[in-house]
């Protein structure tokens, strides 16, 4: 990888800076397990206590799951999240200057012919993924917050877990993984159709890069549409993360939102289970507020 000091945790001869970095991370990640939920009492006007326990969560795993109280005026909602956004640093929301209001957008099941037979605005499962892994380089996404309007009667309960803890199974198992996944042509997204109708064009790059003390992660567990770099150690390290996604890690986060209920991340593997499923026709409650940003939460 490129960009990486002598001193950082990332670079590979290092044993003893990853050593220390590694014993840290595996200590706030068993902590998080049992942290539960940061308690905000006015989105709008966040006391510093409140900041300091986002930031402090996100300086430890990436991740901090919040809670507010549920508010059911749009524009109040949207307001409150910009406002949170805002407190934490995490600047202007992607495409907002082209996008107005829908730079948050709604996850909710569609029959809008735009959206129609996207899995993200269908009832069924989301593969892990970070977010934004088809977007150009100069549009990298750094954070997300995906804060939840109305939950689901049955199921899409979303898994979340720390880019930095994934990067640290497949160093543990072989080093050669992290070298094959920050190749800069290791994941290829084809060219393709956005939801608007508009072409997309080919998203190539590394799954890791670094950036500062900061891991960059692109990825996504979709086996349609994209294609790896053909190179055995790429393929071995493909497989190994898809497993541990499949079968656990022991510091996943794993939370069913309620209205109010949110996460503030740096742009952190996750999924959604299926949900739904018995509500009759293409029907569901659930909606979720997503708002990416190219920043991450202020030095986290
Ligand atoms: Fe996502």
């Amino acid at each position: 990888m490129t960009g990486i000091t002598k001193e950082s945790p990332f670079d590979l001869r290092n044993a003893a800076a990853y050593a220390e970095w590694r014993e840290q991370k595996i200590t706030a990640g068993t902590r998080a397990l049992s942290a539960g939920f940061v308690a905000i009492s006015d989105p709008m006007n966040m006391a510093d206590s409140e900041v300091e326990a986002i930031l402090s969560r996100c300086r430890d795993t990436n991740i901090a799951l919040y809670s507010t109280p549920p508010e059911t005026d749009d524009s109040i909602l949207r307001g409150n999240l910009r406002a949170m956004a805002d407190r934490l640093g995490m600047g202007e929301p992607e495409g907002h200057r082209s996008k107005g209001e829908a730079a948050i957008v709604a996850l909710t099941v569609s029959n809008r012919p735009s959206q129609r037979g996207f899995i993200p605005y269908s009832r069924k499962a989301l593969n892990w993924h970070t977010d934004g892994y088809y977007n150009a380089p100069d549009n990298t996404i750094r954070g997300f917050i995906l804060h939840c309007v109305q939950d689901a009667m049955a199921g899409g309960v979303n898994q979340i877990l720390d880019n930095d803890i994934a990067y640290i199974r497949l160093r543990d198992e072989n080093p050669d993984y992290i070298t094959a996944l920050s190749h800069p042509r290791a994941m290829t997204i084809p060219e393709t159709q956005e939801e608007d109708g508009t072409l997309r064009p080919a998203s190539i790059g590394p799954v890791f890069h670094v950036e500062g003390d900061d891991l960059i992660m692109r990825y996504t567990a979709r086996t349609r549409s994209i294609e790896w770099r053909d190179d055995p150690v790429t393929r071995e390290a493909v497989t190994f993360l898809q497993n541990l996604l499949i079968e656990g890690d022991p510091l996943m986060l794993e939370a069913k939102l309620k209205p109010g209920q949110g996460v503030f991340n740096n742009n952190a593997l996750h999924n959604r289970t299926a949900f739904d499923g018995d509500e009759v026709g293409n029907h569901s409650r659930r909606i979720m507020y997503r708002v990416r940003f190219n920043n991450r939460i202020r030095s986290t």
